[in-house]
């Protein structure tokens, strides 16, 4: 047991959120689902539902509590196993709400409007809420709350982390040693899917619904099928890897086949030398890719049906997450000179 003890400590912490918004796609779990459930023996993880984060943008309340019982399901049917990593829902651990009340008092402002996810997103809205510009307030609770060394996300939320870094060193220059500074982690390998219908923008959960553009989660393999065969692609017909813009669709495909395969690239690229076209690589990536998440969609829809597992999982998830962030949380109370109960 003590034995264990220590080979745990030694292990670092790993701290990731995604947004129950919209429906996941492959780019989602290729460039980070799939990552975090292989890395879960050799890290202390914390994976987490961000409802809170959510509500920046005023979402339908049902849908909203919907999409996140889903989301929590499909990390769950990905294989995300609470014996070995800590996965809850944000709003269900209060610390992380008031973590962000805490960090906000030590945030300039102008750290907030400068942050490049705030302008896209505040550009020509009549009306921006004040949870948008402290969105990554409340990131860097989420974040510094656990000691988290690791924080595994796309390119897009690099700057959030580094404001997370700044937070936490202004943090501990007030009032001494608090936090661990985190680094981002950004994946290599399926650190971007990219849209079928637009081989130049990256697939997104946010245009899930837009037809052809992504391969969503719990599609079902007709519907996998149809849209790689509806993939862009060029006239070239050279199957091989290449960063020439012109031919981002089928490179695009063939990342997609390396990821899922775990075969380096000139091996891909001799699976489709004898090749007819086109229709044969695209058929080969759907017949993978389908292969890798039909059991996937199964286990999400046994979990879906069964609310109260689903939810008695999260609890455990959220008490086990209270039992670390509770403590940061007083810490933090304590140095700021709050009266600590
Ligand atoms: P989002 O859907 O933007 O909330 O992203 C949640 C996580 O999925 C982040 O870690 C993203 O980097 C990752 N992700 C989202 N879309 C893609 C994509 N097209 N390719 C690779 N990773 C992605
Ligand atoms: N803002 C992140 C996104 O939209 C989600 C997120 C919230 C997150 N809190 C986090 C990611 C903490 C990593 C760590 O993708």
């Amino acid at each position: 047991m003590w034995e264990k003890k220590v080979y745990m400590n030694e292990k670092n912490t790993v701290f990731s959120g995604v947004q129950p918004s919209g429906d996941p796609q492959l780019g989602n779990y290729l460039g980070a689902f799939k990552g975090w459930v292989e890395r879960q023996e050799e890290k202390d993880n914390y994976f987490c539902v961000v409802d809170l984060h959510a509500l920046t943008v005023t979402p339908d309340p049902i849908e909203l509590r919907k999409q996140t019982r889903e989301l929590a399901a499909i990390l769950f049917a990905c294989g995300i196993d609470p014996d070995k990593s800590t996965l809850f829902v944000q709003s269900h651990v209060s610390s992380h709400a008031e973590s962000c009340w805490l960090l906000n008092c030590v945030t300039p402002i102008g750290w907030l409007e400068r942050m490049t996810q705030f302008k896209d997103k505040s550009k020509g809205q009549e009306r921006v809420s004040t949870g948008l510009l402290d969105y990554p307030v409340l990131m860097a609770g989420d974040i510094l709350l656990y000691d988290a060394q690791e924080v595994p996300v796309g390119e897009d939320q690099k700057q959030h982390v580094e404001l997370a870094r700044d937070i936490a060193e202004r943090f501990n220059r007030i009032y001494g040693e608090t936090f661990v500074i985190p680094e981002p982690v950004i994946p290599e390998i399926g650190g971007r899917v990219m849209g079928l219908n637009d081989p130049n923008v990256k697939m997104s959960k946010s245009y899930s619904h837009i037809r052809g553009h992504a391969v969503r989660m719990l599609d079902d393999p007709k519907e996998i099928e149809r849209s790689f065969m509806r993939a862009v692609t060029d006239s070239s017909n050279e199957i091989r890897f290449s960063d020439d813009p012109d031919r981002a669709g089928v490179n695009n495909l063939l990342g997609i086949y390396k990821v899922i395969t775990g075969k380096p690239e000139e091996s891909v690229e001799r699976d489709f030398y004898d090749a007819r076209g086109y229709g044969d690589l695209k058929k080969a990536v759907a017949e993978v890719v389908i292969e890798e998440l039909s059991p996937i969609r199964e286990k999400y829809h046994q979990l879906i049906n069964d609310v109260e597992e689903l939810d008695r999982l999260l609890s455990i998830g959220a008490e086990q997450a209270r039992a670390i962030s509770d403590q940061k949380l007083r810490l933090m109370k304590e140095k700021m000179g709050l009266i600590v109960s």
